[in-house]
């Protein structure tokens, strides 16, 4: 049977400068996520790339002495840039697209072409005010306190022959449906009260004020708005209007798109109007996630806020940098990112709670069993309670993955980590092990102990894949014991398991010591 498939994506970013965390939070969201839907037996296809054009880029080349191309190539290909990033960061896009791509470029002079001979894109005169950072033109009604209503910052009026999108005449189908794809909620009623009551104008989709952009084939002298030529990145890197990829049948429409707040409105307007002109089916959802703010602003490069990833994830590593992303903060919300909470989050959750409960168990394996348990068993009235609790996980945390509620999910598991944790305490083990005949109650409470790590660390396994790799090691689980489908019941891991100790998966940090360290930059 062929498998479903799940098609998500993050933002083509802008490789004008190094990414921060506020991207690799989008990116690393939507990995766990990829990771979670393969887990689950799906045929996932994982987007991510760059955004290449535009008159910012080649305002910075022009800076920098280089060619837009060269710059950019830098900033992707080079030491240190995007590519090696994601590669830090585990991240296992199955595509990783650039809109200098040549096929790319092909179909963006395609779907620029259909749209114009269809009558959806028209040739008029565009005057108004344009904010240079956002590469947007605004009315005056949009503007908020006379500054772009994206970033804050001055808007100045511009005037240019120009083409046009009819993205108005798809005003009315998109205020119907946009509450069956946007989500968060509230995202909707932002679009609506902010955009779509108000009325949606048509929208400038050319530029002639430089040349850094993908001509319009039929009139040399415009290039294509780079919102144009970005949206269309979902569809053109699975082969529309191109020949370089053949999966559009299969993947589109997309299942989600994963994107920061201020691109709501690209995503949740714009492009599902280009969609309907083009009569495709539209994205089964777009997911407005938060910011993560800095000194409560947004982390921006302009701005000089910038948290370097590369620090934090080889300081405190990989793993525990995507899971205090994922566990610290609401993915629909705003969320402060302090360097205190990354290391209070990575000592309570990681170190006390997770850490402890996979050394304590395996030493007393090792300890009381040297490393093997025997199959006798004998079950006491404190078991009922942690089986209950471990067996029933599953159904909590695959409810709130599916609605992309990354820190519930977690939040799940670590009540179970909890738990086995004062298991522990009230079953007392190194009682147990004072007298001969208590061998079968403490292999019982031992084993009760593994089956538990192990499906906790089965759910975790989309969020630090690494980590996980390593406590499966140490407590003796392989192959589907690491699966979903061994979790939804206790008891899978075979009487007879044994452990291999191992070292400390997520050492305890000194919270003065860090933050001391980090304040002074060292990494
Ligand atoms: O907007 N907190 O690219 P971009 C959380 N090229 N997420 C953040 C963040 C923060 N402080 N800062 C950035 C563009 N992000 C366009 C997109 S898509 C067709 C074109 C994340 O490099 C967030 O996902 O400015 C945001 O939407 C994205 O990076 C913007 O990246």
């Amino acid at each position: 049977m062929e498998k479903e498939t799940f098609y998500i994506s993050t933002p083509i970013y802008y490789p004008s400068d190094k990414l921060h965390i506020g991207h690799t939070y989008c990116t690393v969201a939507a990995d766990t996520m990829a990771r979670y839907k393969r887990m689950r037996g799906y045929d996932v296809m994982f987007l991510t790339g760059t955004d290449e054009h535009g008159m910012k880029i080649e305002e910075k080349a022009k800076a920098a002495g280089v060619s837009p191309k060269q710059f950019v190539d830098d900033i992707i290909c080079g030491d240190g840039g995007i590519l090696d990033l994601w590669k830090l960061m585990n991240i296992s896009y199955d595509r990783f697209i650039r809109t200098t791509d040549d096929y790319h470029e092909e179909s963006i002079q395609y779907i620029f072409r259909t749209l114009y001979e269809k009558g959806d894109i028209y040739k008029g005169i565009y005057k108004g005010l344009y904010c240079t950072p956002c590469e947007s033109f605004w009315t005056e009604s949009q503007l908020s306190d006379g500054k772009c209503p994206d970033c804050g910052r001055e808007v100045k009026y511009a005037e240019e022959e120009a083409y046009f999108f009819r993205q108005s005449k798809y005003a009315d189908r998109i205020k119907e449906l946009i509450s069956g794809y946007l989500d968060p909620q509230s995202r909707v009623n932002e679009m609506m009260n902010n955009f779509l009551l108000p009325g949606l104008e048509d929208i400038c989709v050319s530029r002639t004020t430089f040349s850094w952009g993908v001509p319009v084939d039929f009139d040399p002298g415009h290039v294509v708005y780079v919102w144009v030529d970005a949206l269309s990145n979902y569809i053109t890197a699975l082969g529309y209007g191109n020949g370089k990829y053949n999966d559009f049948d299969k993947y589109w429409p997309c299942d989600v798109h994963f994107v920061g707040k201020e691109i709501v409105r690209l995503h949740s307007i714009l492009w599902i109007a280009m969609l309907m002109a083009l009569d495709l089916p539209l994205p089964k959802r777009v997911y407005g996630h938060g910011w993560l703010l800095f000194d409560g602003d947004k982390m921006s490069k302009s701005k000089g806020n910038v948290k370097d990833p590369v620090i934090l994830a080889e300081r405190y590593g990989v793993d525990a940098l995507r899971f205090f992303l994922l566990r610290e903060f609401t993915f629909g919300s705003d969320g402060n990112f302090t360097n205190e909470l990354l290391i209070s989050r990575i000592n309570a959750d990681l170190a006390n709670d997770l850490g402890n409960l996979v050394s304590r168990t395996v030493a007393m394996v090792d300890k009381y069993f040297d490393g093997a348990l025997p199959p006798d068993r004998l079950a006491g009235s404190e078991d009922d309670d942690i089986i209950g609790v471990a067996s029933s996980l599953f159904g909590a945390y695959e409810s709130h993955m599916e609605r992309f509620a990354f820190q519930q999910a977690l939040a799940e598991v670590f009540k179970v980590t909890s738990r086995a944790n004062k298991y522990i305490d009230e079953t007392a083990p190194w009682a147990l092990a004072k007298d001969e005949s208590n061998r079968s109650r403490l292999a019982t409470v031992l084993y009760n102990l593994l089956e538990t790590i192990r499906i906790c660390v089965v759910l975790l396994r989309p969020f630090m894949p690494d980590s996980c790799a390593e406590i499966f090691k140490q407590i003796g689980a392989q192959g589907e014991l690491t699966e979903f489908e061994s979790v939804r019941s206790f008891g899978a891991l075979p009487e007879c398991c044994s452990v291999m100790k191992g070292d400390i998966v997520f050492p305890r940090l000194d919270l003065a010591k860090e933050l001391e360290a980090l304040a002074k930059g060292e990494g």
